[in-house]
């Protein structure tokens, strides 16, 4: 079992509820737990028919539930942001701090970069409060974005970093002749908070492209779409250097389940077998297709039993 386990894949293949029973059942194991939605339109709550929400639940023994609320934990951390410069800072340079903190954090994506200071916050809490952490994620381009932002963010903050050097430059030609501005150059939070996110990014990174720690499972169903999608982010992760573990081929239609049904199980096989083959370098699990939604304790404990090698 790894600390960090992601389901990911395409739009409807069966993420979340992959996700919530393989933490259903790390936490029957004994593993303390946490499992997190960072899918904008979370359906965790769904999964296990509780409300769930951007606090972390009580779900069973051992196991605790967290949707992140991307615009809400954005607007909380542009909050704590802000009030933390205005305090430190004169008020000849307010505007300014003002400025780039809205350039920022308001920029678009800044919700992703939120969910990612969240994801980072979990990531760090692992092993204290519990063992380890399932990832439900969102459809496949969002999650790869997020995943990949560590690469793409720490190269903006470092050129925003340079930009604030430069400004500085120009303040300190300034204070010559303010001893009370000088006095506050000594220090500047915003290259401090700046360097902090950054160092925060490339742990992240770290976290993520590390075997021992992490793993990124992939849920697709027996359909062309489903492997072409899953084919593409294989690479993508990859290229990132983020661990691929297996593929969860879930919806298998179970055989004699009638006429109709048998003639797309025909068809299912084929992707089947081309799944096997192009996804050889990890385990298969192959998840049958329920009469019911997966909803609730008793559904997932089915599948739960049946993720063997990805959970
Ligand atoms: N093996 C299964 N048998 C029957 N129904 C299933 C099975 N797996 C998933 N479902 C149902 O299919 C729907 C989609 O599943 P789920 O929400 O787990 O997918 P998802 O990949 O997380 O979707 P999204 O991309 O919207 O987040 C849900 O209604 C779920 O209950
Ligand atoms: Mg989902």
């Amino acid at each position: 079992m790894k600390r960090f386990t992601f389901f990911g894949g395409k739009g409807g293949t069966g993420k979340t509820s992959c996700a919530a029973s393989c933490s259903l059942s790390m936490a029957a194991r004994g593993v303390r737990t946490l499992v997190v939605s960072t899918d904008p339109a979370h359906s965790l709550s769904d999964a296990f028919n509780t409300p769930i929400g951007n606090r972390m639940v009580l779900l069973e023994r051992n196991l605790w539930g967290l949707e992140i609320d991307a615009e809400a934990e954005a607007k909380k951390y542009t909050d704590s942001i802000m009030e933390k410069m205005l305090h430190l800072v004169s008020a000849t340079i307010v505007d300014e701090i003002r400025r780039q903190i809205e350039i920022a954090y308001m920029s678009p994506g800044s919700e992703e970069a939120a969910v990612f200071d969240k994801f980072i916050e979990l990531m760090e809490s692992a092993g204290k409060d519990y063992d380890a952490i399932v990832f439900d994620t969102a459809p496949t381009g969002h999650t790869l974005r997020l995943l990949t932002l560590p690469g793409i963010l720490g190269v903006w903050i470092e050129h925003l970093i340079e930009k604030r050097q430069k400004a500085r430059k120009l303040m300190e030609v300034a204070a010559r002749y303010d001893r009370e501005l000088a006095e506050q150059l000594k220090e500047d939070p915003v290259i401090e908070a700046l360097s902090a996110r950054r160092d925060k990014f490339e742990l992240a990174r770290k976290i993520l492209t590390d075997s021992e720690t992490t793993v990124f499972h992939f849920v697709l169903n027996p359909e062309k779409l489903s492997i072409l999608e899953t084919d593409r982010a294989v690479g993508m992760l990859g290229k990132y250097g983020i661990p691929v573990g297996g593929m969860v081929v879930n919806k298998v239609i179970p055989k004699g389940a009638g006429p109709f049904l048998d003639k797309k199980r025909l068809s299912q096989e084929k992707y089947l077998c081309e799944i096997r083959e192009r996804f050889a370098s990890g385990p298969v699990v192959e998840l049958p297709m329920l009469e019911d939604d997966v909803q609730g304790m008793e559904q997932l404990r089915i599948i739960s039993g049946l993720m063997g090698a990805v959970c």
